[in-house]
């Protein structure tokens, strides 16, 4: 049954932006599983790939709820002996349910996640009845992992600094969790047959095995495959752009130019610092399908992998031009790129919302693979950095990425941490300030300042912290 609250126009059917047409299909993805499984963690991957992908999602943690009445609970809370800890733990499910059937009747919000332990099977159908009253699909998704070395590892990296635990000590707080653990093992049940009739997905032992049932639709099996493509193995991901071009030089964007010399500099500087940040890791190189790509990865001793979704976006009519260019020539694009230019498709080629659709089987890989250096283009390393940051749809287009430069991404639990490392090779800047008057018209710099400030670059390179240096250095690549 649906809410009469609910309108979304005569076909009501949604095309989210990225082609996806959701029939009115709003779900909600029920988390399962005993403490420390990674269910939390899960549930904000989910979150962040479909808000990158324009599929606006929000997660409903029962914890929090439970915390604004019991901030600092103890093993014994959780007891299901414990009436008082049942009471209060039912009525923080109930109104984390009752917030998110809320959130759900606007149109535009089209997957919740109900992140608790929901562990025994009448909590489970309570919860479906809930949704079926609102007309809202479930999905219940379990984190069963029976690996002591990994729940321990959970607990000492997530849990002993929760809220729950906060200004005790953590040899307490770590004790206190397996106890707490120990509480829920005692009832917990896991999906099985008797629940045959619901949609599910078991990830057993880190998705060594996942076993699915009953999954109905095109929303539901992707947000099923992407779980099935996770995993916990630390890793890194290094980006960089390829090196300077020949168009780079000219201001001409898109095209297939060579590198220039500089460039080439870059080329050869690059399979050191890989080796600086990466030491004797193994890894694998991905590329587009563009000369400057090609040949900035020509010299790293890795296996390479050649992509057509990671080539630039494409500017259409305007690949070839410089910025000034094509404001002289198309000035009303010109002014509509830069009041939307996520969404803005330049005539006869891509936007940025586009690029991000192409590159959604590149995260899939990334999040199946282990350490991947991608040499790609300013645009798609805007994308490929927003879904690991979390970046918003505004921001993503303008960040700052220099030339010459290699960024480290290492995802950990609630974040991605990230380091730059700048090569002592000189290069223009190709960004360009939103509003500004095509600012992209070159200056080669002077061998003095060349030397200038491949010094400033190699001092900064000297400590930790400064090879975390963010993008002004490309203030000083480029004159005015
Ligand atoms: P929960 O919400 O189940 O209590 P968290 O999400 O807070 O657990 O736990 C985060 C930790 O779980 C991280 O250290 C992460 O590496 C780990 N983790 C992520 N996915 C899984 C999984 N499928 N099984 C077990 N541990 C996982
Ligand atoms: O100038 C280099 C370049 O990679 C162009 O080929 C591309 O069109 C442009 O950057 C993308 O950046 P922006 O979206 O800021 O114009
Ligand atoms: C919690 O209180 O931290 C919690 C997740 O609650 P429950 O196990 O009741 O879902």
């Amino acid at each position: 049954m649906r809410p009469a609250t609910r309108t979304r126009g005569s076909s009501n059917a949604v095309t989210n932006g990225v082609g996806v047409q959701a029939e009115d299909t709003r779900i909600c993805v029920v988390m399962v599983g005993l403490p420390a499984r990674g269910k939390s963690l899960i549930a904000q991957k989910v979150v962040r790939y479909l808000g990158w992908l324009s599929i606006t999602a929000k997660c409903f943690n029962v914890g929090n709820y439970r915390r604004t009445a019991t901030p600092q609970p103890n093993a014994a809370f959780f007891d299901t002996s414990n009436k008082e800890g049942e009471r209060l733990r039912k009525a923080a499910a109930e109104a984390a349910v009752d917030d998110m059937c809320k959130w759900f009747r606007s149109p535009d919000n089209l997957i919740a996640i109900l992140d608790a332990t929901n562990s025994t099977k009448p909590r489970r159908r309570w919860i479906k009845e809930r949704c079926d009253a609102e007309g809202i699909e479930t999905i219940f998704v379990e984190s069963k992992c029976d690996r002591e070395d990994i729940i321990l590892s959970n607990i000492l990296e997530v849990k002993t600094t929760s809220p729950d635990y906060e200004g005790l000590d953590p040899e307490h707080a770590a004790k206190d969790f397996l106890e707490r653990i120990k509480m829920y093992e005692r009832v917990y049940e896991t999906l099985d047959e008797d629940e045959a009739d619901m949609t599910y997905c078991k990830i057993i032992n880190v998705g060594s095995q996942v076993i699915i049932n009953r999954i109905q639709d095109y929303l539901q099996s992707r947000v099923v495959y992407y779980l099935m493509n996770l995993h916990i193995k630390p890793r890194s991901i290094w980006i960089s752009r390829h090196g300077e071009s020949m168009y780079n030089l000219s201001g001409q964007i898109g095209g297939d130019a060579n590198l220039s010399a500089r460039g080439r500099k870059y080329a050869e500087e690059l399979p050191t610092l890989v080796k600086r940040s990466a030491g004797d890791s193994p890894l694998t190189v991905w590329t587009s399908t563009l000369k400057r790509t090609a040949q900035t990865a020509q010299h790293l001793p890795y296996e390479k992998l050649a992509w057509k979704a990671l080539d630039e976006l494409d500017s259409g009519v305007c690949d070839g031009l410089t910025y000034a260019e094509i404001e002289e020539k198309y000035p009303r694009d010109f002014k509509a790129r830069d009041e939307d230019k996520y969404n803005y498709r330049y005539l006869g080629g891509e936007s940025y919302r586009d690029v991000v659709i192409r590159l959604e089987p590149i995260i899939m890989e990334l999040e199946r693979s282990e350490n991947i250096l991608i040499v790609t283009h300013q645009a798609v390393l805007r994308c490929i950095y927003a879904y690991f940051m979390g970046s918003t749809q505004e921001k993503s287009p303008w960040m700052e990425v220099p030339l010459h430069c290699l960024i480290r991404l290492t995802p950990r639990a609630y974040k991605t941490e990230e380091e730059r490392l700048f090569a002592d090779v000189p290069a223009v800047s190709t960004w360009r300030e939103k509003g500004s008057k095509a600012a992209h018209q070159v200056q080669t710099l002077s061998i003095s300042e060349c030397a200038e400030m491949c010094t400033d670059i190699a001092c900064a390179q000297d400590t930790p912290e400064n090879s975390r240096r963010p993008s002004p250095s490309i203030a000083a690549q480029t004159k005015p």
